[in-house]
C-alpha cells in the first residue's frame, strides 16, 4: 500500500488528538515530521509517537523533510500562513477551521491555492462527517422534511474550560469566528442559501474578562438568507451540563433535530435528583468518530484523486458570516452582506 508522508503543525489541544489519530489509526499515512512552538508538545511527538523529525520552525520543515501534505492545527491567527506555505512548498493541505478570520486572508488562500489546482486545499468542518448529521443531511436532499425554512444550531461549551478560552481568545477571532462558524456552516448547507442579513446580540454575563478582551460568554444571532430560509445560531461558554451542541432544521414537512439532547448514552438516571440523562463533556467526545472520519476522507481524497465535498470557498463565506456577526454584536445593529 502506499503511504502518504505527512506532517502536522501544531500539537495542541486538538493538534495532539489529531496526531494520534494520524499515527494510531490511518495505516496509509507515515507521520514523519511535527512542528510546534511549544517544546513539550514537540516532547510529547518525540517520545509518544516516534517522530524524530521535529521543528520549531515551520518554513525549516517544509525544506528539510520530504513530503505530501500538511495538517494544519496551529492557532486559528497563523492558520492562512501555514496553508500559502504548504501550497507553494507543493504539499495538500489539511487546515482545522476556520480559514482566517478575514475575508481578506480567506481570498488570499483562495487566490495562492487555484496557482496549484493539482494540489488539495481543504477547511475541515467536522460536523459534516458526524454520522447523524450527515444522515439528516442527505434526509433533507431526499425531500423528507419538504423545504427547509429555519436552522437552530447552537454550539455549547461546558463552563469548566471557560476560564482557559480567555487567553484563547486573542488568537481564535473570538466567540463567532471559533464556535458559531461551524453553526454558520450548518445552516449554508442545510438551506442551500447564503446568508443575507444578520443581527448579534449577547454579552459577557459570567465572566467580565471576555468583555475586557471585546468578546462574549454567551452570544445568539437571527440570519436571513438569500432564499428568504432563516437561521437562529447561538453559542454559550458557561453551560454546567455539559457540551450542548445540537441543531435542528425546520421544513414545510417536518423537523429534524440533530444530538439533541447531547447525552451521553442512552441511560437515564432514576434517582434522589429525579429522572435524568448525563451530557457529553466536551467536542471531542461528542464529534471524535467525525474526526476520524474527515482526517481518513482527506488522505483519501489525495490517494484516489478526488475533490472533497467541501470547497475553500464554502470556508470563505463561513467566515464571512461570522465577521458580520461580530460586527453586528459589536455596533449594536443590524448588517447586510449582501
Ligand atoms: N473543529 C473543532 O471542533 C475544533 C475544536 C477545537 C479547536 N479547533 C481548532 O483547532 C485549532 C487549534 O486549536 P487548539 O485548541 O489545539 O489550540 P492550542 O492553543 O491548544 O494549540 C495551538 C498550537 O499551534 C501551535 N502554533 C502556534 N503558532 C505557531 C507557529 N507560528 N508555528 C508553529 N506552531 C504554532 C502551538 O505551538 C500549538 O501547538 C484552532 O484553529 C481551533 O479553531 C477546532
Amino acid at each position: 500500500m502506499k503511504k502518504l508522508k505527512v506532517a502536522i503543525v501544531g500539537l495542541g489541544r486538538m493538534g495532539e488528538a489529531y496526531a494520534k489519530n494520524l499515527h494510531y489509526k490511518i495505516p496509509q499515512v507515515d507521520l514523519v515530521a511535527a512542528c510546534s512552538i511549544n517544546p513539550t508538545e514537540l516532547a510529547f511527538a518525540e517520545k509518544e509517537l516516534g517522530i524524530t523529525n521535529t521543528f520549531s520552525d515551520y518554513d525549516r520543515m517544509l525544506k528539510d523533510v520530504a513530503l505530501d501534505a500538511v495538517f494544519v492545527i496551529s492557532s486559528t491567527d497563523m492558520h492562512a500562513t501555514h496553508i500559502i506555505k504548504g501550497l507553494k512548498a507543493g504539499l495538500h493541505v489539511f487546515s482545522e477551521k476556520p480559514l482566517a478570520i478575514t475575508e481578506e486572508a480567506c481570498k488570499k488562500v483562495e487566490a495562492v491555492a487555484a496557482n496549484y489546482p493539482n494540489q488539495l486545499a481543504v477547511v475541515g468542518f467536522v460536523r459534516r462527517f458526524d454520522p447523524s448529521y450527515k444522515y439528516a443531511k442527505d434526509k433533507v436532499d431526499a425531500g423528507a422534511i419538504g423545504k427547509p425554512y429555519l436552522v437552530r444550531s447552537q454550539t455549547v461549551d461546558k463552563d469548566t474550560i471557560a476560564e482557559w478560552q480567555i487567553q484563547y481568545v486573542t488568537k481564535s477571532g473570538g466567540i463567532f469566528h471559533d464556535f458559531n462558524v461551524h453553526d454558520i456552516d450548518l445552516a449554508r448547507w442545510f438551506l442551500g442559501s447564503e446568508i443575507k442579513t444578520v443581527w448579534s446580540i449577547g454579552g459577557a454575563y459570567k465572566y467580565p474578562a471576555f468583555a475586557t478582551a471585546g468578546d462574549a460568554d454567551n452570544v445568539m444571532t437571527t440570519c436571513v438568507f438569500e432564499n428568504n430560509t432563516m437561521a437562529v445560531i447561538n453559542a454559550s461558554r458557561t453551560a454546567m451540563q455539559g457540551h450542548d451542541t445540537y441543531t435542528e432544521v425546520v421544513g414545510t414537512h417536518g423537523t429534524l433535530r440533530i444530538g439533541r439532547p447531547a447525552a451521553m448514552n442512552r441511560v437515564e438516571i432514576y434517582d434522589q435528583y429525579g429522572i435524568r440523562q448525563e451530557c457529553v463533556e466536551t467536542f471531542w467526545d461528542r464529534f471524535e468518530q467525525a474526526f476520524f472520519l474527515m482526517t481518513e476522507d482527506f488522505i483519501n481524497c489525495i490517494l484516489e484523486g478526488r475533490q472533497p465535498a467541501l470547497t475553500l470557498s464554502d470556508a470563505t463565506q463561513a467566515t464571512i458570516a461570522a465577521t458580520a456577526f461580530t460586527t453586528s454584536f459589536k455596533e449594536g445593529k443590524l448588517i447586510t452582506i449582501r
